[in-house]
């Protein structure tokens, strides 16, 4: 309780950010499917914090340009940056979400299209500073659990708790089609498993724990295993 106490009072400038936060951050942080948004949602909700996907904005920011420019090879840092600057971070009961011109884009921002070109825009270093400060400033009035693959390292390096999830990439496949409602064959699930292992490779430079995060195994935990264990964890720091 001490350490939320002290950081609530004095608020922390966060490294880079020039936000300064007063409340309370879990970062998630892992590959892909690992679980980091649902279960970073189960514990957002479980503790009254709101959760936010840092994820869902490097797709929106994808969605945006997809609707400008579909051959990805004419996007430019510049132009992914001017289609994703309407893009607003609005707060609902339990989470964030990305709105673009008024209104909530999460099927599109969830298709293969979205899926399959998102790892291009997450390089460009602009774009990710961008989506660093709508992360940050939406963390600077709320108590948030953030999930993505740098939330802990580059984003919140204070964050009061830190968990890297990781899974087998069979079974982090098996739930990505579990997720779509795709009955899962052994040809879909070897094709799926090559897609994650493709973007894992694309992805694994952002994608390092933080040497202070605690890494959670998840191949053979249930989704409600995994949230206990981050809520008790979460508790014994705050005591
Ligand atoms: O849910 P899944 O792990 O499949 O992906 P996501 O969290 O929705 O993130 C989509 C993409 O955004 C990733 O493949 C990364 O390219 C990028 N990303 C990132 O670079 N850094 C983050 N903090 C979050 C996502």
């Amino acid at each position: 309780m001490r350490r939320s106490l002290v950081s609530a009072i004095l608020g922390r400038l966060a490294a880079g950010g020039g936000v300064t936060r007063r409340s309370s951050v879990i970062a998630i942080d892992g590959p892909a499917a690992s679980g980091k948004s649902s279960t970073a949602q189960m514990v957002a909700e479980k503790l009254g914090f709101l959760h936010v996907d840092s994820g869902s904005l490097y797709r929106a920011a994808t969605a945006a340009i997809l609707r400008l420019e579909k051959d990805p090879s004419r996007w430019s840092e510049q132009s992914v940056l001017d289609a994703a600057r309407p893009l607003e971070l609005r707060a609902a009961r339990t989470s964030f979400y990305p709105i673009l011109e008024g209104r909530a884009i999460e099927e599109e921002i969830r298709g293969q299209e979205v899926t399959r070109n998102v790892s291009r825009v997450a390089q460009m270093p602009r774009v990710r500073e961008w989506v660093n400060a709508k992360v940050r400033e939406a963390a600077a009035a709320k108590n948030v659990v953030v999930d993505g693959r740098d939330m802990g390292t580059v984003v919140f390096p204070d964050a009061d708790l830190k968990i890297f999830l990781v899974a087998d990439s069979r079974e982090r496949a098996l739930r990505r089609l579990r997720q779509r409602g795709t009955p899962a064959s052994e040809q879909l699930l070897d094709d799926e498993t090559i897609r994650i292992k493709e973007r894992d490779e694309r992805d694994a430079k952002q994608t390092v724990p933080a040497p202070d995060a605690v890494t959670i195994d998840t191949t053979g935990l249930t989704q409600s295993e995994q949230v206990e264990q981050i809520v008790g964890l979460s508790m014994q720091r705050s005591r």
